[in-house]
């Protein structure tokens, strides 16, 4: 999907990637790392979303994303509220990514790709698993595990093992 310098008909794909971050998991950022080889930018889009109690504000969130990020070329950070296809629309997106970890994730998923479709017909849902070694990653079960004294080390990039600890553990830095 990515472009061709060869063609004249040049298409560039932005995708976005949206959720709720609440951490930034590596599970998330194996997801990012997969989608910019198919898109030529990538937007992550972090939810603004008021009635969802979150353990982090979304400016935290901002920071810890691009704290893990910013070395990727082509990825962007942005927040939205509102539905995810006008966001996606407005940015110029024509593709969301979403992660499917097991088949559990997949009936949630298909019924918000068909209602995103359903709105907005010109922009495609691309599902993409994550490695193996993430497949059971959730940013819930991470701060459950912490919360209970459990090892999160390689679940979460450091920087983020260190907020959670800081906020969850009130461990100084
Ligand atoms: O990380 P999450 O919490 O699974 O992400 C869920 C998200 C942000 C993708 C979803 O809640 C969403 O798109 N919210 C925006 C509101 C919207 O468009 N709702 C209709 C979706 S069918």
């Amino acid at each position: 999907m990515a472009h061709d310098d060869s063609t004249t008909s040049e298409k560039r794909i932005v995708a976005i990637y949206p959720g709720s971050f609440d951490p930034f998991t590596n599970g998330h950022l194996d997801l990012v790392e997969r989608s910019i080889r198919l898109a030529d930018r990538l937007i992550i889009g972090i939810l603004r979303n008021e009635q969802k109690a979150a353990l982090f504000t979304v400016d935290e969130r901002i920071e810890m994303v691009r704290e893990v990020v910013s070395a990727i070329p082509n990825v962007e950070i942005a927040t939205f509220d509102g539905l995810l296809v006008d966001f996606a629309s407005r940015s110029g997106a024509s593709v969301i990514i979403r992660g499917i970890r097991a088949i559990s994730d997949y009936e949630y998923e298909l019924q918000m790709a068909l209602m995103n479709r359903r709105l907005r017909p010109d922009i495609e849902t691309v599902f993409l698993m994550a490695g193996e070694a993430h497949s059971f990653i959730s940013s819930r079960l991470v701060k459950e595990v912490i919360r209970l004294g459990g090892n999160i080390s390689g679940l979460v990039p450091p920087s983020v093992e260190g907020r959670l600890r800081k906020r969850l553990l009130g461990e100084q830095q």
